[in-house]
């Protein structure tokens, strides 16, 4: 006998509140172009061909609200399924932004999902994107991962290596990051102010609530753009990928 799935509505966040300090351009990395489009509306595209995505919003910063109204409208146009909030100042910040317009403007399910994923990931694919809605089947959140080549050591002081931890059990994580929409809130309304304060990831939100989170394969080339050198090399594979057919 098969086992019927719950029904879910899936939604998708970008995040492209960032201010790109690493890229050293005027114009936060997000909206450069590449190939021909801006890097976040690769994003933006990639995960608006999964048709399964009810909505997809994206969190733009203050000054670059219009820019990425504009590029939007050039590049996309008329989309029912795309909205646009305001970001917030740090990656979380956004996040929580983006998921409390999500939770404004729709009734959620203790079965809906989230996919966040990093507008300066323009290579994601319609694979990583299946297996983590897939995945999402099976858990309260997962995160796309690599392993690491290298061997990874650990400095306290910058100095000295004081850690060497086994390089098979260490993964490099990326987007999307997939969340249920209620466990997410409630793991994040859990968390005390000194909590808060020293999240970077919101994977470890989850992690904090002993919230089981899985893992799902990603791709190397599934790189954040963060300095030039990655934006050349991200040229390079549209250029490779676009004489190669
Ligand atoms: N991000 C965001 N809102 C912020 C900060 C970051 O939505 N206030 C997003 C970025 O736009 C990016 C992702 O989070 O898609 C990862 O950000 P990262 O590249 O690490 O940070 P940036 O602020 O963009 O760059 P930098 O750290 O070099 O300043």
């Amino acid at each position: 006998m098969s086992i019927k799935k719950s029904e879910k509505n899936i939604y998708a966040v970008i995040l492209a509140g960032g201010s790109g300090t690493r890229m050293n351009s005027p114009t936060p990395k997000q909206f450069l172009m590449l190939g021909g489009l801006p890097v976040f509306i690769h994003s933006v595209k990639k995960l608006l061909s999964d048709k399964r995505i009810k909505e997809l919003w994206i969190g733009a910063n203050g000054d670059w609200f219009e820019l990425a109204k504009s590029q939007l409208a050039e590049f996309v146009g008329d989309n029912g399924r795309v909205r646009l909030c305001e970001g917030g100042a740090d990656r979380e910040a956004t996040m929580l932004n983006t998921l409390n317009a999500i939770r404004s403007n729709n009734v959620i399910g203790d079965g809906d999902i989230v996919l966040i994923h990093d507008a300066v990931r323009p290579f994601v694919t319609a694979r990583i994107i299946n297996d983590v809605i897939n995945e999402m089947d099976y858990c309260d959140a997962c995160n796309t991962v690599v392993p690491v080549n290298d061997t990874i050591v650990k400095s306290s002081d910058g100095r000295i290596i004081d850690g060497m931890p086994p390089r098979k059990e260490l993964f490099a994580g990326q987007s999307p990051q997939g969340f249920k929409i209620n466990k997410l809130f409630g793991a994040f309304e859990a968390l005390n102010d000194e909590e808060r304060k020293l999240l970077t990831e919101t994977t470890k939100v989850c992690f904090l609530n002993g919230i089981d989170i899985h893992i799902v394969k990603g791709e190397f080339f599934n790189f954040k753009i963060t300095t030039p050198y990655d934006l050349r090399v991200a040229e390079s594979i549209i250029s490779f990928a676009e004489e190669n057919g």
